[in-house]
């Protein structure tokens, strides 16, 4: 499948070079695709040398070459520069891995949105003809795209949208990363619950002090 990954930040990097591996074509957006190669100082030039099968372009550019969207952004920018796009989005599935972090009052960070209202849901009704699919933002990249990085199988990933057949989209290309325990919260507005997590998730890192551990939900059956 041809995947735009936009952000060459470290999420955008595990999902480019995962999705290498698993036989997809990669078109990596960013604001200067000149300024990787062009600048030794920039770590990302080291990355793509090393990644060759990578294209890096424009946003516009890999959103329109594509046939699915991972939305790897920064959380405070991502709808600004999505509707900036939105030709190039046209009806296509968007996975939108962002966090509505906000930075400015030191750390931890706060949430910019929340409660009646998620960075999913604002990406969903800013862009109304794509199907946005809020998913992994719960989990460390490096495990978004390589869950069996944990010792125990069944740990748990959670898809919110209001598609059902692109929640299906995405939930297999989830189970390419290596996911077996995908829980559908329900539509977009679902993506609330996911994104709250985040004040828990960053306490939780203090305490164990490892980005390496994930939710296991256990229900009776
Ligand atoms: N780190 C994790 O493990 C993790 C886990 C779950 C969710 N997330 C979420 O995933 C997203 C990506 O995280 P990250 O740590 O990889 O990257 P990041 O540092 O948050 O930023 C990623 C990209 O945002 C773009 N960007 C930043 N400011 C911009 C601006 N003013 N205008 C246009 N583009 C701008 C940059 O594009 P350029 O290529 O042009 O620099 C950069 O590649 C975030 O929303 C984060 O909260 C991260």
């Amino acid at each position: 499948m041809k995947i735009a990954v936009l952000g060459t930040g470290m999420v955008g990097q595990a999902h480019a070079a995962r999705l290498i591996d698993l036989g997809h074509a990669v078109y990596m957006g960013t604001r200067n695709p000149k300024k990787g190669p062009a600048d030794s100082a920039n770590q990302l030039n080291s990355w793509i040398e090393a990644h060759p099968s990578v294209k890096l372009m424009t946003f516009a550019e890999a959103a329109q070459r594509s046939e699915m969207i991972i939305n790897a952004l920064n959380g405070e920018i991502a709808v600004t520069v999505l509707k900036s796009i939105e030709a190039g989005l046209g009806d296509k599935v968007v996975i939108d891995i962002s966090n509505p972090l906000d930075f400015s009052k030191g750390m931890p960070p706060r949430l910019s949105v929340s409660n009646n209202d998620s960075l999913g849901e604002q990406l969903q009704s800013a862009l109304p003809k794509v199907s946005v699919v809020k998913t992994l933002n719960t989990v460390n990249c490096l495990i978004q795209v390589e869950p069996k990085r944990l010792a125990a199988a069944d740990h748990t990933v959670f898809v919110s949208g209001n598609n059902m057949a692109a929640k299906e989209t995405v939930i297999r290309l989830l189970q390419e990363y290596g996911w077996r325990r995908i829980i559908d919260l329900g539509d977009i507005e679902t993506a609330r619950g996911a994104e709250m997590y985040m004040p828990l998730w960053l306490r939780l890192m203090d305490s164990l002090k490892t980005v390496d551990f994930n939710l296991k939900i256990v229900v009776n059956e």
